[in-house]
């Protein structure tokens, strides 16, 4: 395993950006969560008085009880009918000192006068978009620089909603899974894809792929494959989020978020426009979609297999045919120092890049987006 430090990337060890913590649903009950990102431990939690979620450092300050940690014995943790989350705060099951959402200590139950000022812990910008809890990680603790997470196709009714696929944890740097977005190299190989035509565009937070051709896996009902377009953007370091045409209009979602240093979490989804074209999906949409978002997370599963088992590419021996490796790394710099230096990383990557041999997904003579 492999640290930022050996990547050279930059300053800071977790970079900035918006990034996945939890699927939502793990937050039905209200039962709160202990997870772990960017090497410290959190709680996690919904309030139970607006449903808010709530994102705390996980140590209380008395005397560095974990808040969310699963307990079943505390008796602040029985009689809170099997969970310490009160109101919208969160009581610690030890001393039951209370915290509210902004993570300030509102109540001692054996201490009569005020409560000192420090008794808080951090709270973190989160946010519930798209099915999932997302959190603004800056190691400069400044505010988003872009837009958290969102679709328009999230309340389209004539969508099929994703359900995620909780890929675990994966012992690689997210440099590895980064790479992946210029690897032109590996898609007929990996994911059986006939690519015909392939470009890639650095811009601001964005780095995107477009790419078109026959494929192997995603195939038609009838087992012909249809001409499958993808455009596939990073938004930021942690969300890609890629438009796909051909057997069915969907989007697909993976998203990665540090756990420590060089170990990452995963997931996968997939949203589907109603494959019989209704205008409000349909029993049967869904289980197509279902079905859809099934053969795009074995698609995906190419990938993690071999990541699995890889060493880490510390110096690759590049080619001109391959795709923008070492200008998709100077991208991702951005986001691992501090933002004043941003431009200076984006000077050096920002562009069109197409690889040698390839032709240009947005080929002036054919037009964008057009099929062979
Ligand atoms: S350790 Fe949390 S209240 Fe004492
Ligand atoms: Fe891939």
């Amino acid at each position: 395993m492999a640290t930022t430090k050996d990547y050279r990337l930059g300053e800071f060890t977790f970079p900035r950006g918006w990034f996945m913590i939890a699927d939502a649903t793990e937050l039905d009950t209200h039962k709160p969560l202990a997870v772990r990102f960017f090497g410290k431990d959190f709680a996690l939690y919904r309030g139970r008085a607006s449903g808010r979620v709530v994102l705390l450092d996980a140590y209380c300050p008395h005397m560095k009880t974990h808040l969310a940690a699963p307990n079943n014995t505390s008796y602040v943790v029985i009689d809170g009918g099997g969970s310490n989350v009160e109101g919208d705060g969160i009581r610690c099951p030890y001393h039951a000192w209370r915290f509210g959402p902004d993570g300030k200590c509102d109540d001692i139950p054996y201490h009569q006068g005020a409560i000192p000022a420090a008794a808080c812990v951090k709270s973190w910008t989160v946010v519930e978009s798209l099915g999932a809890i997302w959190v603004w990680h800056d190691p400069e603790g400044g505010e988003p620089e872009w837009e958290h997470p969102s679709l328009p196709q999230w309340d389209d009714p004539s969508w099929v909603r994703w359900k995620f696929d909780h890929l675990g944890e994966l012992r690689q740097h997210p440099q590895e899974v980064i790479d992946n977005i210029c690897d032109n190299g590996h898609l007929g190989p990996i994911h059986g894809s006939t690519v015909q035509r392939y470009e890639n565009e650095l811009r601001g937070h964005i780095a995107t792929q477009r790419q078109c051709g026959p494929h192997r896996t995603l195939v038609g009902a009838d087992g012909v494959s249809p001409i499958l377009h993808t455009v596939t953007s990073y938004h930021g370091p942690g969300v890609l989020l890629s438009d796909l045409t051909g057997l069915y209009d969907s989007v697909l979602m993976i998203t990665h978020t540090p756990v420590d240093d060089g170990l990452i979490k995963v997931w996968h989804a997939l949203m589907v426009k109603s494959p019989g074209n209704n205008a409000v999906a349909t029993v049967p949409d869904t289980v197509a979609a279902r079905q859809f978002q099934e053969s795009s997370r074995l698609a995906f599963m190419q990938d993690f297999e071999v990541w699995t088992n890889k060493a880490p590419c510390l110096n690759g021996m590049f080619l001109p045919s391959d795709g923008p490796f070492m200008k998709a790394r100077q991208w991702y710099k951005q986001f691992y120092n501090p933002r004043a230096r941003r431009q200076e990383f984006l000077d050096e990557c920002e562009g069109l890049y197409v690889p040698r041999g390839a032709v240009a997904y947005s080929d002036p003579q054919r037009g964008p987006g057009q099929g062979e």
